[in-house]
């Protein structure tokens, strides 16, 4: 996600602006920028891409951007290359180049968020006569916010307010106006922006460790809230433009904690993030009811086309292929193959121009998916890549990309990405049912609306996390943990294990339900503890047989099964229920609980979660 910093005060507002930028480093970015002004002077825009200290190197740590008012942000790109041109703050004049220098425009804005119909409002302002310099939703944001400005002639908070009743999608938005030289107005909805404030000073940040240094006392701007900021004053708006009172909060975290939004560890932070990284992911990919793939190059045409799908990744994303796998298959009849990167590349798979390989990756960085990537190209096949990161370099050179929107990733368990990565491919299996007529135009909408379900169902789940915590401190010791499953289920199991042993350094192994009478129920002792996902409805009874088998010769069973089907209950130890939705889609939810499971009990052998040993959060070697 991008970060945001504002300053108003008597001090000057660069070098605070960096360090805030600095506390929220961890957000992740890929270019930065701030927007400075010295009273009635023309406010000046610097950017830099790459890391923040070529923005500190460009402005000699802030000294070199007189001014005691401006806005900072730190940018994660979604719509829009990482660039120059794409950098934040943007402008609402008709500039050239990147809208950096001293600009002469009305407004100048930071966004975090996403503006889900920036298209039909960019066409908008150019019927009225605008430019545009980048493909960012920002640009038109504030170009909005300056159309209503003049054509209203009312003033900065009424301009906003009528722009936020014609977006949507999510935002936190910093903006300063020429006319009001040492104010800073913000508004939000769904992202999220703190207002702080001090004697003779006002900040705004993403986040509370960009302010932290300055001051603990801090609104917390609701959805649909406007604030004004001047030189030691706040002011605040409802959608209506009518003032409102907010409860000033003393905030009491330190630095680090802040930084995780109060969780302990950034992994259990991204699983709770999974909601809106579903939720995000989905809507940018439904259009008024429909899957739209277009932003992804991926035409109902080409759908129609394809003889296979080739699925390759690694770990996790693998995982993901492994799951999509049955869901495609099963929706839309196309055969689906799932390879391990690092063997595909060493393949010689027959493939063509029917045949669409999708490369599955978080960072978009991985060695092993990269090369397959170019193999594939090589062998002519169409190629999709589903990453996370944009620009990354699987993400330029795919012929396809579908991005998921699950923000930065910073423990290197995965967690959010995954499950946007899998709601993506669920979308995909759904558009491909739609356009071979394997789904009628009832269950197509139907099926969209399950997936629109999912982020809610995610955040049922995650209310049961104490009762995982409590049975993690039970496994703490464990030696051997499998986790089985059939179908759908055992795609789920692989993500469990990896989960537990990667963190945990619990040894464990997914197993196909119907696999461990051929040679690993020998493994099998007292006490080994057997995890059944039960979710598949037609193939719950033979899995719970499986873990019938297990249980007698001394294992200790747990499963995880969807609200309702109680018969699971009498045949394990320790039962963990998941809402109930159409069973595609539910291996979203039953991967919640396994999460949780492995998070709590690496937590349990105090093991250092987010940075596990021997692990990097991208393996960008072979
Ligand atoms: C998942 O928890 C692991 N960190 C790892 O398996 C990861 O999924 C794999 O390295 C692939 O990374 P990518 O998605 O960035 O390509």
């Amino acid at each position: 996600m991008c970060g945001i910093v504002g300053y108003t005060g008597e001090k000057q507002a660069a070098p605070i602006l960096l360090d805030g930028l600095k506390r929220l480093e961890y957000r992740g970015y890929d270019s930065a920028g701030l927007a400075v002004r010295d009273g009635r002077a023309l406010a000046e825009v610097v950017k830099a891409t790459g890391k923040l200290y070529h923005l500190a190197d460009k402005t000699d740590m802030g000294r070199s951007l007189p001014g005691t008012c401006g806005i900072g942000h730190t940018r994660w790109a979604t719509h829009g290359d990482p660039s120059l041109v794409n950098a934040h703050p943007h402008v609402s004049g008709n500039c050239s180049g990147s809208g950096s220098g001293k600009v002469e425009s009305d407004v100048v804005g930071v966004h975090n968020g996403i503006i889900e119909n920036y298209g039909e409002l960019k066409e908008k302002l150019m019927r009225h006569g605008y430019r545009f310099y980048s493909d960012t939703d920002t640009e038109v944001v504030v170009k909005l916010v300056d159309y209503y400005y003049k054509k209203y002639k009312i003033g900065p908070v009424d301009a906003i307010t009528r722009t936020m009743v014609r977006v949507r999608g999510s935002y936190a938005l910093a903006l300063m106006f020429k006319d009001y030289p040492d104010e800073i107005f913000a508004a939000r909805k769904d992202s999220p922006l703190i207002i702080g404030t001090a004697e003779n000073a006002a900040f705004l940040a993403s986040d509370v460790p960009a302010i932290l240094k300055y001051t603990r006392s801090v609104y917390y701007i609701g959805n649909l809230q406007v604030a004004r900021l001047s030189p030691g004053s706040v002011k605040c708006y409802d959608l209506n433009g009518d003032e409102i009172t907010l409860p000033l909060t003393e905030i009491t975290w330190d630095a680090e904690a802040a930084e995780k939004g109060g969780y302990e560890h950034f992994m259990l932070k991204e699983i709770h993030e999974q909601p809106a990284a579903v939720r995000d992911t989905l809507n940018s990919l439904v259009r008024n009811g429909k899957i739209d793939l277009t932003s992804s190059g991926i035409t109902d045409d080409m759908l129609l086309s394809l003889s296979q799908i080739i699925i390759t990744a690694c770990g996790s994303a693998w995982h993901v292929g492994m799951a999509a796998q049955y869901v495609i298959e099963d929706m839309a009849g196309v055969p689906v193959r799932v390879e391990l990167a690092s063997e595909f590349r060493y393949r010689s798979l027959p493939m063509d121009r029917s045949t669409l390989v999708i490369v599955i990756s978080q960072s978009g960085e991985t060695a092993d998916s990269l090369a397959a990537l170019r193999l594939a190209k090589e062998k002519g096949a169409e190629t999709l890549a589903v990453v996370n990161v944009v620009g990354s370099t699987i993400a330029r050179e795919a012929d396809h990309v579908l991005y998921t929107l699950a923000g930065p990733e910073i423990a290197v368990a995965t967690t959010k990405a995954y499950s946007a990565q899998l709601i993506a491919l669920d979308a995909l299996a759904v558009q491909m049912a739609m356009v071979k007529g394997t789904a009628s135009a009832e269950q197509y909408g139907h099926l969209i609306e399950e997936m629109a379900s999912i982020p809610e169902k995610i955040a049922r789940v995650l209310e049961d996390k104490e009762r995982l915590q409590w049975f993690s401190s039970k496994i703490a010791n464990a030696h051997d943990i499998f986790f089985i499953g059939r179908g759908l289920d055992y795609a789920i199991s692989l993500e469990g294990s990896l989960k537990m042993k990667e963190i945990s350094y619990i040894h464990s192994e997914a197993y196909a339900a119907g696999e461990l009478k051929h040679g690993t129920i020998s493994l099998i002792e007292k006490n080994t503890l057997v995890i059944g996902v039960l979710t598949q409805s037609r193939m719950i009874e033979k899995t719970v047989s499986n873990m019938a088998e297990c249980k007698s010769r001394g294992a200790y069973l747990m499963g995880i099964t969807t609200n309702g089907d109680f018969s699971v209950e009498d045949s394990v130890n320790f039962t963990v229920y998941i809402p109930r939705t159409d069973e595609h889609f539910v291996s979203s939810l039953a991967v919640v609980p396994l999460q949780l499971l492995g998070y709590y009990t690496s937590v349990n052998r105090g093991l250092d979660v987010d940075k596990p040993r021997n692990l990097a959060k991208s393996v960008t070697v072979e």
